[in-house]
């Protein structure tokens, strides 16, 4: 038996960002100072989220036993930063894998930077915080940014199941899979603080 189904949900966008003024000295040691990192942070700054995957997948190895694994992942492109954050989540957790309740830390080439997610696969709410530092304009008092965004993806999303018609031990006795894609988006923070 094999079944296929499409489905989509539909799209929302994100809101303004604020910028507060810069208050206090926060020493810090690792930061970016490639040109153009201070003022790039501050100017119309939205985020690009690439190479969106969301799957997931329950094996079935016996009627009574089965394996559920979710996977989503994301490439996140700050336009001040010169490198991308590579932001991965695995779940095993039944049945809707990521409920928004957990934070997951992305990785990048650099301690200067620090990214964190949460993906509600429900909802398809995907929460996005950056923590970076740029030292290109003042190299005594870098300014770190923290901002938090969030964007609602329409995944384009085809489930397949596959049950065994003959099945003995040894052999999958049914498959369910989701495939989902999702264009490119943008994401404009909705809180953006600087301190220098
Ligand atoms: C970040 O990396 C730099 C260079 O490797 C190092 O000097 C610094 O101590 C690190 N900072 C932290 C907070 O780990
Ligand atoms: C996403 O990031 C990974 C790790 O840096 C990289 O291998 C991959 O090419 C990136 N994808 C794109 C389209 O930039
Ligand atoms: C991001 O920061 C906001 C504001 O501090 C917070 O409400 C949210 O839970 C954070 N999200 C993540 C993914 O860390
Ligand atoms: C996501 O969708 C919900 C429900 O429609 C809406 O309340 C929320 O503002 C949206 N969030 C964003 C970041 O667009
Ligand atoms: C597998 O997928 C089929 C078709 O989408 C669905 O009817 C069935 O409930 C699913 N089974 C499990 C265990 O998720
Ligand atoms: C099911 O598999 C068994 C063992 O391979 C075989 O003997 C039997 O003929 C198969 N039955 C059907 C309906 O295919
Ligand atoms: C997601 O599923 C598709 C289709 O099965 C597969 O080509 C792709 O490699 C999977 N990606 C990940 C990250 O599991």
């Amino acid at each position: 038996m094999r079944a296929s189904t499409l489905f989509s949900l539909a799209a929302a966008s994100a809101s303004t960002a604020a910028h507060l003024p810069h208050n206090t000295h926060t020493p810090v040691l690792a930061r970016d100072d490639n040109p153009g990192c201070t003022a790039d942070s501050f100017n119309d700054f939205d985020w690009s989220i690439s190479d969106i995957v969301y799957n997931t997948s329950i094996v079935f190895s016996t009627p009574a036993h089965q394996v559920p694994s979710g996977i989503v992942q994301f490439n996140l492109t700050n336009p001040a930063l010169t490198y991308t954050a590579v932001c991965k989540a695995f779940s095993s957790q039944l049945s809707g894998f990521f409920y928004g309740d957990i934070v997951y830390t992305c990785t990048e080439p650099s301690n200067a930077t620090s990214t964190t997610f949460t993906f509600n696969a429900g909802t398809q709410l995907l929460d996005v915080n950056q923590t970076w530092t740029c030292s290109d304009e003042d190299a005594e008092y870098p300014d770190t940014f923290t901002y938090a965004g969030a964007v609602n993806l329409t995944l384009d999303c085809s489930a397949t199941s596959y049950q065994n018609p003959n099945w003995t031990l040894g052999e999958i006795f049914l498959q369910n899979t989701t495939y989902c894609t999702q264009d490119d988006v943008t994401i404009t923070p909705y809180l953006a603080t600087a301190v220098a």
